[in-house]
């Protein structure tokens, strides 16, 4: 059984930001045949009290839940040109090679399309440096896209689920 979880770092909650992930995440179950009920969702707003708090029980819970997960989508706004430090502080709890074994996918949105390599060039390689696997190309969504959110992610998926299902065998 393939299980596939959602790292969403905004720090507002239930964000169009996650719901991107989440279409993603859908996208994937459908691609690779995984089931669509087994989904651990992390929205990291709920959790931004804990974030900086390294013996936090939840988060310890969260960051072992995650990395046990087969695919992993990680998911942030961009803020200045990066993914938001929130993300960053639930990634810098991981020890070295701390997401071995799992395949990352990086998420990200963002107001104009300027930005759109910030998801290879900020988000990849820290999910690299954490000894993820990423075969895909990162997904960057601009706001004039979210009505087509579908559109988007069905035209990504079409060239990542092939390489998802390949890093899976
Ligand atoms: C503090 C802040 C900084 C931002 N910086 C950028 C930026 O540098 N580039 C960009 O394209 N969008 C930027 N944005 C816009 C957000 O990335 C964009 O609105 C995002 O898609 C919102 O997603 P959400 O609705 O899930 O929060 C910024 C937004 C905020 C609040």
């Amino acid at each position: 059984m393939t299980r596939i979880a959602v790292v969403t770092g905004n720090p507002k909650p239930a964000s169009r930001t996650l719901a991107v992930a989440v279409a993603v995440a859908d996208a994937l179950a459908a691609g690779i045949g995984a089931p669509a009920g087994d989904r651990l969702v992390v929205d990291l707003a709920e959790h931004a009290p804990s974030l900086f708090d390294w013996s936090a029980p939840e988060l310890s819970r969260l960051t072992a839940e995650v990395a046990a997960a087969d695919v992993a989508v990680f998911a942030s706004p961009t803020y200045k040109a990066a993914y938001t430090g929130m993300l960053k502080a639930f990634l810098d709890r991981y020890g070295s090679n701390g997401l071995a074994g799992t395949v990352a996918i990086p998420v990200m949105t963002g107001g104009r399309a300027g930005h759109a390599l910030a998801v290879e060039v900020h988000l990849r390689p820290v999910l690299v440096e954490l000894g993820a696997t990423v075969p895909a190309r990162g997904l960057f969504v601009t706001e004039p896209e979210l009505p087509a959110l579908d559109a988007v992610v069905a035209t990504w998926a079409s060239t990542a689920v092939p390489l998802v299902k390949r890093a899976l065998t």
